[in-house]
């Protein structure tokens, strides 16, 4: 069985973060009010002088929230822009143009509209998306990607390359600040294939057109490695903390980073996956496009051997990301949070 932690253990995992982190003193006044703020961090020096603080800052972030923002990250900001570009011009296209591109049983990869109405921390809204394997390449169907807009797949080509080594980039220094070789947890979840799983999806959310609260995409942790998220200017993303929602503000040029479930489990519980969700808003479509750094279906994740001794027992059981995968974040289900 899979993960099973003591509840003392679980309560440290989901409730109290191990450091403090500041309150959001400058925080706006208004309906969005949080005494906490996600911090945006400038990665402008990572590769010099500036390495060992931001590592810090990192390491704050993924002890506390697991969310942080990233700006001067080096992805091209053009080509973030052209990303949201082409996919909402896909959700733009008539449906029956969209049919064609459609998830079936057999084919998880694809477009998706879903019109379900449920409770409040359910998928819960008119809501459309599309999800497609970028790696490893024997999975990658560019034949399954949308022909319209016309950049649509030149555009994806080139944003899976420059979001991997953002993501390699991020890997590396929170193993250095794990006090570990900097390949350690990209080559952790990269496994003995040495060929990264990473995907991409899209949450395209029409406007809810009434003043309850809109739920997009319930609360849930992510089940694999590290997200990194594109946002457009609509805000909608909330991180779940010490019983507060934060509300994340989208930055046009800048990422918003998530460790998900694995990179916990590798890290012994010392940098958390955090429940978060996602809003639609009232008068605004919404976009938010996650890029997810995964473990192959078939390799097992365990804590690192060298963050485990006698005062910091294994807090999980390894078991292959396909376990972890269908028996726990899918039998738990988006909308039912971590618990
Ligand atoms: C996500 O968890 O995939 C992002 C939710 C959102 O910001 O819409
Ligand atoms: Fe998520």
């Amino acid at each position: 069985m899979f993960p099973e932690v003591a509840n003392e253990t679980r309560d440290v995992i989901l409730g109290a973060p191990g450091r403090t982190v500041s309150p959001n003193t400058d925080a706006p006044k208004g309906p969005i009010m949080s005494t906490y703020q996600i911090p945006v961090i400038d990665l402008a020096d990572l590769q010099c002088t500036g390495r060992a603080k931001i590592g810090q800052e990192i390491a704050q972030a993924c002890e506390s929230f697991g969310f942080f923002q990233v700006v001067n990250h080096g992805v091209d900001v053009n080509l973030m822009h052209k990303l949201r570009e082409v996919s909402k011009g896909f959700f733009h296209l008539p449906d029956e143009e969209k049919e064609q591109y459609r998830k079936t049983p057999d084919n998880i990869q694809g477009y998706a509209h879903s019109n379900i109405k449920a409770g409040e921390n359910k998928l819960n809204l008119a809501s459309n998306d599309f999800f497609y394997f970028l790696s490893p390449m024997s999975k990658r169907r560019e034949d399954l990607w949308p022909r319209d807009p016309p950049e649509f797949r030149q555009t994806m080509r080139q944003y899976a390359k420059e979001a991997k080594e953002l993501a390699e980039r991020l890997l590396s220094v929170m193993s250095e600040m794990l006090g570990l070789p900097p390949e350690t947890l990209q080559v952790k979840l990269q496994g003995p294939t040495g060929e990264a799983t990473y995907t991409i999806r899209a949450n395209f959310y029409l406007p809810s057109r009434t003043e309850e609260i809109q739920v997009g995409l319930g609360c849930h942790s992510d089940p694999g490695g590290i997200t990194l998220l594109l946002q457009d200017d609509a805000p909608g993303l909330q991180v779940k903390f010490n019983d507060e929602w934060i509300p994340v503000q989208p930055l046009l040029d800048g990422f918003c980073i998530n460790c998900g479930d694995q990179i916990e489990i590798l890290s012994n519980g010392r940098f958390k996956s955090i429940e978060h969700r996602g809003m639609a808003c009232r008068d605004r479509e919404r976009m938010s496009i996650p890029f997810f750094y995964n473990p192959a279906f078939d390799h097992v994740i365990a804590p690192l051997e060298e963050l485990v001794d006698d005062a910091h027992p294994a807090l999980y059981n390894g078991a292959t990301y396909e376990h972890y995968f269908f028996n726990v974040f899918v039998k738990r289900g988006v909308g039912s949070g971590k618990q």
